[in-house]
């Protein structure tokens, strides 16, 4: 019953999964940061881990716990995120379902500012790096297969197919996360999978769901 539960469809293959926010910090005690509960990511690198492959899951700060038979990498800033990816290429896969902050507070204050005469602080932010489109384009070192998301809150599908494009990654994941949906934070999911093949609609499920259809996907492609 156990190896019907957890065919081993990647066994032998190294995988990388990003997941969660990224926090980027004004000062020592404020930040900003995207929402994502990371649950959506983190069931991905434990499907892959069940499925049999190697994994590796760089995560920013979530309440989930780290899934078993993974390596996890803690990060909190988009640029440590990026170099946490780097430092663990080459994979066969990589699947990038974080949040990543667009953008990072210029000039982080070292010490906490202060409320004062001087008034409200204004905020200056300068674009993050795309983590997704950086290893997309990585000339020696792009995995096979590059997976990308796109939370999208309208025009979801064709929003997701520009990403593709523009990202130079293989397929993306699109889910419409308008709060009327609940998906957010939430245990379900409802997705589109964009591939330069087309885009398949798949049944609303529970985010493990998705995650053990989308290693089965993989394996089928990387097969
Ligand atoms: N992503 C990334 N690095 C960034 C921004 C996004 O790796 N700095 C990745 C996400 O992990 C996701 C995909 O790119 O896999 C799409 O993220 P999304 O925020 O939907 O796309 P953006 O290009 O940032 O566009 P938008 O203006 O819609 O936020
Ligand atoms: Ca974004």
């Amino acid at each position: 019953a156990r190896f019907e539960e957890h065919p081993q469809l990647l066994k032998g293959r190294r995988v990388l999964v990003t997941s969660g926010p990224t926090v980027e910090p004004i000062d020592p005690v404020r930040y900003i940061a995207n929402r994502s509960s990371g649950k959506q990511g983190h069931a991905i690198a434990a499907a892959a881990a069940a499925a049999g492959a190697e994994v590796i899951l760089v995560s920013g700060p979530v309440q989930v716990p780290d899934p078993r038979g993974v390596t996890v990498i803690h990060v909190e800033r988009a640029r440590d995120m990026l170099a946490a990816v780097e430092e663990h290429l080459p994979t066969d896969v990589a699947v990038f379902a974080a949040a990543v902050a667009d953008w990072r507070v210029a000039g982080e204050a070292e010490q906490k500012i202060k409320k004062g005469p001087s008034g409200t602080p204004g905020l200056s932010l300068v674009e993050n790096p795309d983590i997704l489109a950086t290893i997309s384009r990585h000339k020696m070192l792009r995995p096979r297969l590059v997976v990308g998301f796109a939370a999208e809150t309208e025009n979801v599908v064709p929003n997701a197919k520009d990403k593709r494009i523009r990202k130079g990654c293989d397929w993306i994941v699109a889910n419409d996360v308008s709060p009327a949906t609940g998906i957010m934070g939430g245990d379900a999911n409802t997705v589109h999978l964009v591939s330069a093949e087309g885009v398949e609609d798949w049944p609303s499920a529970s985010k493990a769901e998705v995650a053990r259809r989308l290693v089965a996907r993989i394996a089928g492609a990387l097969a």
